[in-house]
């Protein structure tokens, strides 16, 4: 490092608050601080800059039913179609040659669709997808990797008034048919393969077998040729048809897009709970879409002729909402990326930058602790001065890694927005206004204006600023997830029985527990310190332990498992599984190999334990429950909590013992 260098970066780690440009501030979409005192003082009505971002096809008469809590309707008796929103209004307002999608596949190829590119092809497929038999209300099942077929599914099926049911392409077979079976899905659009790190993956193989598992039955299922010459020579099946063939039918094809109520499902998401059982978020058309728009102009500032660049996984909740709804819906460039980060090079994500011109980047903390320990050469040896603003979501950002992505793809000139949110809320809901609020790293931010946010302690009183509690939601907000599909319980149960007095009618009485544990500065910062539940956070990804320990004891062999996260340099948290072999079955390599094949099988590759540690006994309180704090400890070679309350006290440090030895 360079003498000046090292001056900057001393410098930084001192700086606790960072302020926007003034060029920044004076070009931002939002810059008025009096945005937030407005929206409290006009809430719910506030809630109508959202909606008017979008043309509706029936004027809404309500903002905000609140009649029924926590069942709360927005924008009532609305009708509009997210399609045309996202892309007819661009063709017809004189935006057709517009570039919609940049799409660059791992060899570089690249594909590029213009609005009316877009709205020609999701026509095509709207009406292929009819011919199949799909109806509205129809859930369609989406199994595809990053190209572009995939949000034009998505456009196609919010066209004719199907949810679609996105399954994130490294998930295995199984997750796919829990998933179909789970929302009635008949219907399922995927691909021969795609490209990881130079190989092809058949991915149409695992399709199939997941397939076999839809208890009732597929009608249908579309696969696009993404492989060509490099594909498996699968030979499609009787109800199973190619996307090229299906388009050529269909050429030239026109569907009106259906107008569809605002609280009509746009979509479902399946996403880990506590139980083994994922849970299906419901989101609506008119609140999820107003919200989805509202942020991304808001927060990450886009603008119609920007180049907006989001690195996630449109199979993730932030591809829906920040790949393809927000910035389509605000008629800009979208860049999707197929393949990873260090592919062939560890500098591709900063030549896309580069090459595409990017206005805006937005990016998940474990990219970022990535790209500083491959070192600042990769971003100094491309052109990054494109970039007006950077983004970051999925996990608690440590100051250091905010500072490294401040100064080295910022260059300390773009202001960097650490969103917390959720699939459950739909969009951002604490970060900072980027030209409004000062950035502070580490912290969050102040909730977003509209968004009534509290740090509470286990009784709902609100604590003392800096001290540790739960962050809780006390208002709706128009994203918010209506249910979770066919289980109104559980979606009471899940977010709203902690806090909320149950028996009342009164919405005040109803508060929306995210399970997160957070604490908030004497400004009204909020610091998100992470899940307070059985959920994992493995590099941004959400995982619940009890499917992954539900995949563990179905390996044969095994008796019992516990499943924590441990710390994780690059990935967060890191799955650590402790596991109890069945009598006459040896601990080793093979049954290690064993378990972590069970994994990929139940899950896939993301839930891969970091490490399997055998052990004769779990440690237990008296009442028979799983200590999984100590077992915590153990992953992070900490200093064991206390383990008076134990029934086996003395196990925790044979456990600690074997992981240390596993470790060297
Ligand atoms: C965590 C992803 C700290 C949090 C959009 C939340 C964060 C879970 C942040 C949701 C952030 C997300 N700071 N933690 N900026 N963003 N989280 O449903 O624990 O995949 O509850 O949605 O990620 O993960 P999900």
């Amino acid at each position: 490092m360079a003498q000046g260098d090292a001056e900057l970066e001393a410098r930084l780690a001192e700086q606790d608050e960072f302020e926007p440009s003034e060029e920044f501030v004076a070009q931002a979409n939002v810059s008025d601080p009096d945005i937030y005192e407005e929206f409290e003082e006009n809430w719910p009505d506030c809630w109508e800059r959202a909606a008017e971002m979008l043309d509706w096809d029936e004027a809404y008469d309500e903002v905000l039913d609140d009649s029924n809590p926590p069942f709360y309707e927005w924008f009532t008796g609305g009708e509009l179609n997210a399609c045309y929103n996202c892309v007819d209004r661009h063709v017809e307002n004189g935006d057709k040659n517009r570039v919609a999608i940049k799409w660059e596949g791992e060899h570089g190829e690249t594909r590029t669709y213009t609005y009316q590119d877009l709205y020609r092809e999701v026509n095509e497929f709207a009406a292929a997808l009819r011919a199949q038999g799909v109806e509205e209300d129809d859930v369609v099942t989406l199994y595809m990797p990053m190209i572009p077929e995939l949000p034009v599914a998505m456009l196609a099926c919010a066209r004719i008034g199907a949810p679609h049911n996105v399954v994130f392409a490294g998930f295995s077979a199984d997750a796919l048919a829990t998933r179909m079976n789970a929302a009635d899905s008949r219907f399922l659009v995927t691909c021969d393969g795609y490209y990881r790190r130079g190989d092809p993956l058949d991915h149409l193989d695992k399709a199939n077998e997941g397939l076999d598992g839809v208890d009732h039955g597929v009608d249908a299922t579309v696969v696009v040729d993404r492989l060509g010459d490099d594909g498996f020579g699968h030979d499609l099946k009787g109800n199973q048809h190619d996307w090229d063939d299906l388009l050529d039918e269909q050429s030239g094809e026109r569907v009106a897009p259906v107008e569809r109520d605002a609280e009509d499902m746009l979509f479902l998401m399946y996403t880990s709970g506590t139980t083994g059982q994922p849970k299906g978020v419901k989101h609506t058309t008119g609140g999820y879409l107003s919200y989805a728009t509202w942020t991304s102009h808001a927060v990450l500032d886009i603008e119609r002729e920007d180049t907006y660049w989001c690195s996630a996984d449109i199979g993730w909740i932030t591809g829906h909402s920040y790949i393809v709804y927000g910035p389509l819906a605000l008629g800009s460039t979208t860049v999707m990326y197929e393949g990873t980060p260090d592919f062939p090079n560890r500098d591709r994500m900063w030549e896309l930058v580069e090459k595409y011109a990017v206005d805006v980047f937005y990016t998940a903390p474990t990219a970022i602790r990535a790209f500083m320990k491959w070192g600042s050469k990769f971003p100094e040896s491309r052109d990054l001065s494109s970039l007006r603003l950077l983004g970051t979501v999925g996990e608690p950002i440590n100051p250091r890694a905010w500072k490294w992505y401040y100064e080295h793809i910022g260059n300390e000139e773009c202001p960097v927005v650490d969103t917390w949110w959720q699939t459950e809320t739909g969009g951002m809901m604490v970060t900072t206004l980027p030209g409004v609020k000062n950035m502070k790293p580490g912290s969050a931010g102040p909730p977003l204006p509209g968004i009534d946010a509290q740090i509470v302690d286990t009784d709902g009183d609100e604590v003392e600023p800096g001290r540790a509690g739960y962050l809780t939601v006390n208002k709706p907000w128009p994203g918010m997830l209506r249910t979770l599909y066919d289980n109104d319980e559980r979606y009471v149960s899940e977010y709203w029985a902690e806090y909320s007095d149950t028996d009342s009618d009164d919405p005040d009485d109803w508060v929306y527990f995210p399970e997160d544990g957070a604490k908030v500065d004497d400004d009204g910062y909020v610091t998100v310190l992470g899940r307070v539940d059985d959920v994992l956070n493995v590099s941004g990804h959400r995982l619940g332990t009890m499917e992954i320990e539900s995949a563990i004891v179905g390996v044969e062999g095994v008796a019992e498992a516990a499943v924590v996260g441990g710390d994780h340099e690059v990935k967060g948290e890191a799955v650590y599984a402790y596991v109890i072999t069945e009598d006459g079955y040896e601990e080793g390599p093979d049954l290690r190999a064993r378990i972590i094949e069970g994994v990929e099988d139940a899950i896939g590759p993301i839930a891969r334990p970091e490490q399997v540690v055998f052990t004769p006994e779990l440690p237990k309180t008296r009442s028979g429950k799983i200590m999984r704090r100590l077992l915590e400890d153990v992953a992070n070679g900490a200093e064991l909590g206390d383990t008076s309350t134990l029934r086996n006290p003395e196990v925790v440090e044979e456990i600690a013992a074997k992981v240390r030895t596993q470790a060297d």
